[in-house]
């Protein structure tokens, strides 16, 4: 009996709100990160299940840019709010394009749909996009000297075009990462996210003390990795010459205590004299 009356209250229960519910209404930001100045589609998937549609509404925030309610005339609305550029032939009942974006626009889309009367029941689904900045170009990476022996400091340093957010700069000898430490990522750029071009570097440093084991097959490869995560990866690297450096003659003395380069000189005057009698 209790079970009978219990399953009948759960159908009920059912029918009620699963028929004023709204299935999968889901939202899609393509691409979720998108570089500036390019475009991004905001889709909104939603399953009325045969309920009349009352609205669609699509939300940055708490302001709200695109609405379609087909009961109305024109069906869509389009509001004007500062950094959301619609490209209205792109756009309808589904997804809305949004053209040139920058960095304001990264944050919370939404998309909020409600069906007709008598429930008026609403789903809220929202997304995060982000606006970013790649670095126009590829690392470059700046040795103090050509040449390194072990014992010698090695200073280096590895610069790319601004980015935003900011690119991370790492150093590594013969595939070992090195001067994590020492590396600090400095912006160069005005970093204001104005409408204007990036201009300026960004850059890191490392200084480093050659040891014996920093050598593989006695070769020095120093490679600059820019990365940010999940969205640019770009290296470099340099061979640094090793071992070839100038030999330095020692120094010698004479038995008389005469420095070698006093013989040298008097030899050089001798050959002089030499050249001079033959002519
Ligand atoms: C939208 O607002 C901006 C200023 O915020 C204005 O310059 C522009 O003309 C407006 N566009 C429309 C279609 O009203
Ligand atoms: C909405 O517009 C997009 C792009 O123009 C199109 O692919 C899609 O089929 C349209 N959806 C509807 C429901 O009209
Ligand atoms: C965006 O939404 C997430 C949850 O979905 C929330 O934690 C976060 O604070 C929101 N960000 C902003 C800027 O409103
Ligand atoms: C990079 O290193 C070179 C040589 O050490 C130096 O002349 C230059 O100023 C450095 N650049 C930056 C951005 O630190
Ligand atoms: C890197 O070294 C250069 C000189 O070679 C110096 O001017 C610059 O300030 C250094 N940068 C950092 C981030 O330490």
């Amino acid at each position: 009996m209790n079970r009978h009356l219990w399953l009948g209250v759960t159908f009920v229960f059912a029918l009620i709100t699963g028929a004023s519910c709204l299935r999968d209404v889901r939202l899609e930001v393509v691409p979720e990160v998108v570089q500036r100045g390019h475009e991004v589609i905001v889709r909104c998937y939603y399953d009325v299940e045969k309920r009349p549609l009352y609205s669609v509404k699509w939300y940055r925030g708490k302001h709200e840019f695109y609405r379609f309610s087909p009961s109305e005339f024109p069906p869509t609305k389009i509001f004007n709010i500062s950094g959301i550029d619609i490209d209205l032939m792109n756009s309808n009942e589904s997804q809305v394009t949004i053209c040139n974006v920058d960095f304001g626009l990264s944050g919370n889309f939404s998309c909020e749909v409600t069906v007709e009367a008598p429930t008026f029941s609403t789903a809220f689904v929202s997304k995060k996009l982000t606006v970013v900045s790649l670095p126009q170009g590829r690392p470059t990476i700046v040795l103090e000297r050509d040449r390194y022996d072990p014992g010698d400091v090695l200073n280096a340093n590895c610069s790319l075009p601004a980015s935003k957010p900011p690119t991370r700069i790492s150093f590594s000898l013969n595939n070992k990462p090195v001067g994590s430490s020492m590396s600090k990522p400095r912006k160069l750029d005005n970093g204001n996210g104005g409408s204007q071009t990036d201009t300026g570097l960004q850059s890191s440093n490392l200084t480093l003390t050659i040891q014996p084991s920093h050598y593989s097959n006695g070769q020095l490869t120093l490679r600059c990795i820019a990365e940010i995560p999940g969205i640019f990866s770009s290296t470099s690297e340099v061979q640094i010459g090793t071992g070839l450096r100038e030999p330095v003659p020692e120094r010698v003395t004479s038995e008389n205590g005469c420095p070698a380069g006093t013989m040298l000189s008097l030899f050089v005057v001798c050959l002089s004299l030499v050249h001079l009698l033959l002519r």
